[in-house]
């Protein structure tokens, strides 16, 4: 039986960390949920590894229903999450809610958006509609041109107090979940404190209810730029299968992300 959002609550409210990786395909949706992924999500960081753009900007919502459909044909377990691209959700939310329902009716379980407190009202008007998301803050590399590059957000006082607010109101107005890129392991801790919805962190420290990493990053493979947060976890082992069991091992065990991975 597939993964549902009330087994990823009771996982939360028993304190398991859950494991979460991006995937695009259906051989790899088949092999991560047997070396015990708990949500596949399907990013937009297709764009860059398996597109080969700079960014993720020209990612359509075509692509990601397609993509979904690979994800949900080669998995059975998981639950399935799927971003909204660029330019899908930064409309009204009414036009949102049409493309958020492409996704859905590709078999995503929850859609991904970014964005804090100017998605709110989208965010309200989706969730009460039937449609779970989860909120994208922090780094948001959609915004990458106006954030003027890849940066660690939440830095200074008023950034973190920004976050802080922001995170506080998407679960007022709904959201399942809240993903945090690329912010201070402090800052990460505090809101996931104060939250009573998991967060999901990819570089914003140990603290998070549970962790993500971009597919190709974790398995040393994107010839890109390497962030911080990002461990090999192919380094040491035989297999691909066995690098994702030692990455599902060390989030359950909150072992991954070391401060060496964190801000
Ligand atoms: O598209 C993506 O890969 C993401 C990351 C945060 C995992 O959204």
């Amino acid at each position: 039986m597939r993964t549902t959002r009330d087994s990823l609550q009771k996982m939360y409210a028993e304190g398991k960390k859950i494991a979460v990786l991006t995937c695009y395909d259906a051989t790899f949706a088949h092999l991560l949920e047997n070396a015990g992924i708990d949500i596949l999500l399907i990013g937009d960081s297709l764009g860059s590894v398996l597109q080969g753009h700079a960014n993720t900007l020209s990612v359509t919502l075509d692509d990601m229903a397609y993509h979904t459909q690979c994800v949900v044909r080669g998995s059975s377990k998981a639950f399935i999450m799927a971003d909204m691209p660029f330019g899908s959700s930064q409309v009204s939310p009414e036009e949102t809610f049409v493309n958020a329902a492409r996704l859905i009716a590709a078999g995503a379980q929850m859609v991904k958006i970014e964005g804090g407190q100017i998605m709110a009202e989208t965010i309200d008007f989706l969730t009460r509609r039937g449609i779970p998301v989860c909120a994208h803050i922090g780094l948001m590399p959609q915004s990458v041109h106006q954030l003027g590059g890849y940066k660690v957000q939440g830095r200074t006082t008023n950034e973190a107090e920004q976050l802080f607010n922001d995170a506080m109101l998407l679960q007022e107005v709904g959201a399942a979940m809240l993903l945090l890129e690329t912010i201070p392991a402090l800052l990460a801790s505090k809101i996931t404190r104060e939250l009573s919805i998991p967060t999901i962190g990819i570089g914003a420290g140990i603290d998070c209810s549970a962790q993500v990493l971009v597919l190709h990053d974790m398995l040393g493979i994107y010839p890109g730029n390497k962030p911080r947060f990002v461990k090999n976890f192919m380094d040491g082992a035989s297999s691909i299968q066995t690098a994702v069991e030692h990455y599902v091992e060390e989030v359950r065990a909150g072992q991954y992300p070391s401060a060496e991975h964190s801000f």
